[in-house]
């Protein structure tokens, strides 16, 4: 009889779950490296997720992403939190251990500094304030990352000034809050300009903000994918600035998940990125 091969599982749990890119990233490395293992799209409603969750060491799952609606919820399910979650309030990959417990982390703040750096590897963080426009989840992220990098004021922008208020109790740190119509003010002078809200994002209205004045050597970016030149993107390649799109972030925060389920450290590379506009463009096409 041949010896059955075990093979390694992981996947990505959201309600809905069909838009997510996850299985197209992972999917590339695993073929990639040539690793017996599948990543798989799992459509679990709220009213299902403890369960769900429960049920993936007995379905020997070495993990999961968790995205939409659920990543606040698994911080609160799993039995342990690592504190990069906890400060950022949401977890949105899980690790099952040998004992069956489940352990969350977050990763988009590295995903989110990992592209910066990718980039724009001269981009000084503590070189002056940076802007983050939006307060919501996203924005934790990228907020807590900026201020672990080092940047010394993190000028925080939303429209709703009470959500801004809880991000700077949880995350901490250099951070200031202002309302949306100090946008234009606060960005002048800025070394970075971060988009966490939905404005540009395809069906939503553009972002209406002037980049002006901002420091020599600032970068823009946007952390909306779809379009990948965003208005906003759009305006700041006008004007010069270096811009960052949205993609890298994606791709970036999938490495540290990957390189626990299936034991080996991924790349970013060109290839992935090319294969996903791929997807996203067929996807497009499709509806
Ligand atoms: P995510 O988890 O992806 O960050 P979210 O939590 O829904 O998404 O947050 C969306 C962000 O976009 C919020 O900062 C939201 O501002 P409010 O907190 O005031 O709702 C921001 N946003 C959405 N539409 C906006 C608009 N028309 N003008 C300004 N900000 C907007």
């Amino acid at each position: 009889m041949s010896e059955i091969q075990i093979q390694k599982l992981a996947g990505v749990m959201g309600w809905p779950i069909a838009h997510s890119l996850s299985p197209q990233v992972h999917g590339f490395w695993l073929k990639r490296h040539g690793i017996n293992g599948a990543y798989v799209p799992l459509a679990v409603s709220p009213g299902n997720f403890e369960k769900a969750l429960r049920a993936l060491p007995l379905l020997g799952f070495a993990g999961t992403n968790v995205t939409v609606p659920h990543k606040e919820a698994a911080l609160k399910l799993v039995d342990e939190v690592d504190p990069v979650a906890e400060r950022i309030g949401a977890v949105n990959t899980i690790l099952v251990k040998d004992d069956g417990s489940l352990f969350g982390t977050n990763t988009d703040a590295y995903g989110f500094m990992e592209n910066l750096k990718d980039h724009v590897p001269e981009w000084q963080p503590e070189a002056g304030p940076s802007v983050v426009l939006g307060a919501g989840g996203a924005a934790r992220a990228v907020v807590a990352s900026l201020v672990d990098a080092g940047v010394p004021e993190v000028r925080l922008v939303n429209r709703t000034l009470s959500r801004a208020q809880a991000l700077i109790e949880t995350i901490g740190g250099p951070i200031s809050i202002y309302g949306w119509d100090d946008a234009n003010a606060l960005i002048a002078g800025a070394n970075l300009v971060v988009n966490t809200t939905t404005l540009g994002m395809k069906g939503q209205p553009p972002m209406d903000l002037v980049l002006n004045n901002l420091l020599s050597g600032a970068v823009v970016t946007d952390i909306v994918y779809a379009p990948l030149l965003t208005p906003f993107l759009a305006q700041a390649k006008s004007c010069h600035f270096t811009t960052v799109d949205g993609l890298g972030m994606l791709l970036h925060q999938a490495v540290p998940g990957f390189a626990r389920w299936f034991g080996t450290t991924p790349q970013v590379t060109d290839a992935l990125r090319n294969h996903v506009l791929g997807v996203i463009s067929g996807k497009d096409q499709n509806g």
